[in-house]
């Protein structure tokens, strides 16, 4: 049996022969990452999820990666208004598939650490180690008061997230009964069993920009996720920030691997691509839920210059509310992804405007080129 901290090497799906790890991002929640109205957007449906996850599995996507939103942003389309609860979504994926990993996305201030811990190791007994964590704080005002919840200042946010990840990871390891006594969670006679599944530990990241969010994510975390790597067209523009992110963790004694997301727009000719790209992000972009975005952000024309805000939407919409946009040819969306991996991030997290529709043809024509050029494997038949 490994020692309860061991190695996340030996989980599955995350630590396979692929260099470049691939993943869905935002599958659970309505119109995905792309705030349009066009017609085929996505529906977040179990149905669809379900469908969704089968194929992503039988094509050897690696992860499956929600977002915890609890409400929408308004707009025509109330984007993200209809969204499924991300462990209970993620165990309901797990069961249904073979061999990818799925995120569970839980707001440390929102759930209680205990109940967390064990909802997590049920998951990542029901998938056989395949459950990982996204740890998040919560940024969105408007979603707490709805709790009746109370934000804390920015910063405390993580001491207050430390603290929940301490009681989380002493859950999973400590055998007995034990006394948590932190500066808000005072817990007498902790007991939790059973521990995560075969004697490790569920991979665990978060994506904080912050300083203080990143310095969380190094000093607990397996993967680290930024929203962008530097630049999707230079190797060397990428490969500064994941040595210098590396690097810092190094400098803590601790190894941390670098993801980051984007969205595809992938046609059989550059053209298409580029036509439905400008089509659903930009002429029929959901401008509405765009602004209920920025507002959470405290952007509205009365905080900025007009110019600045028609430039911030314009950004919004096109970069699928932060992440690149790969848009082209299976050559170039590939060449494009070669690039990110050879930079040494170690995944992405990808949207799509429909996933169920364009998933077929990103693995049928894309995948095969990774593997073509050396950053992912071929699956085994
Ligand atoms: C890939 C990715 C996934 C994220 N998922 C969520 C999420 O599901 N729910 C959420 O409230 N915030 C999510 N966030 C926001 C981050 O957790 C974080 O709060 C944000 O990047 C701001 O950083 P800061 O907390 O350090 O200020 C995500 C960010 C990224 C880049």
């Amino acid at each position: 049996m490994l020692a309860r901290t061991a190695s996340m090497q030996d989980r599955i799906a995350m630590y396979n022969g692929n260099a470049l790890k691939i993943g869905i991002f935002g599958a659970n929640c309505s119109s995905g990452r792309s705030a349009t109205t066009v017609a085929e957007r996505w529906s977040a449906s179990w149905t669809d999820c379900l469908k969704l996850a089968r194929m992503a599995d039988a094509a050897g996507i690696d992860f499956m990666l929600p977002i915890a939103r609890w409400k929408g942003y308004g707009g025509e389309t109330d984007f993200h208004g209809s969204s499924l609860e991300t462990v209970t979504w993620a165990v309901g994926l797990l069961s249904a598939t073979e061999q990818m990993t799925v995120f569970g996305t839980v707001h440390a201030p929102l759930f209680h650490p205990l109940i967390a811990a064990k909802e997590i190791v049920t998951a990542d007994h029901v998938s056989q180690g395949r459950f990982g964590l996204n740890i998040v704080v919560g940024w969105n005002e408007g979603e707490f008061e709805m709790f009746g919840a109370q934000q804390r200042e920015h910063d405390m946010r993580y001491d207050y997230a430390q603290e929940w990840i301490d009681v989380v990871k002493q859950a999973w390891q400590r055998d007995g009964t034990f006394d948590f006594d932190g500066q808000f969670l005072k817990l007498r006679e902790v007991r939790a069993y059973p521990k995560p599944y075969g004697g490790t530990r569920p991979i665990l990241m978060n994506a904080g920009s912050s300083e203080v969010g990143q310095a969380f994510a190094l000093r607990n975390c397996d993967a680290f996720f930024v929203a962008t790597a530097g630049s999707r067209t230079s190797i060397e523009g990428n490969a500064k920030k994941v040595a210098q992110i590396k690097a810092a963790a190094q400098g803590i004694g601790r190894e941390i691997e670098v993801y980051t997301v984007g969205q595809v727009v992938c046609r059989p000719t550059q053209h298409e691509a580029e036509e439905y790209y400008r089509c659903a992000m930009i002429e029929n972009a959901d401008w509405g839920a765009i602004d209920g975005m920025l507002a959470n952000r405290n952007i509205t024309p009365q905080t900025i210059p007009p110019e600045e805000y028609a430039a911030k939407r314009r950004y919004f919409a096109s970069n699928a509310i932060g992440g690149y946009p790969f848009v082209g040819t299976p050559d170039h969306v590939a060449q494009e992804l070669e690039t990110i991996s050879k930079a040494g991030v170690r995944g992405i997290a990808l949207s799509f405007v429909n996933y169920l529709n364009e998933l077929p043809f990103f693995c049928a024509e894309v995948l095969p080129r990774l593997v073509r050029h050396g950053v992912r494997v071929a699956r085994a038949s």
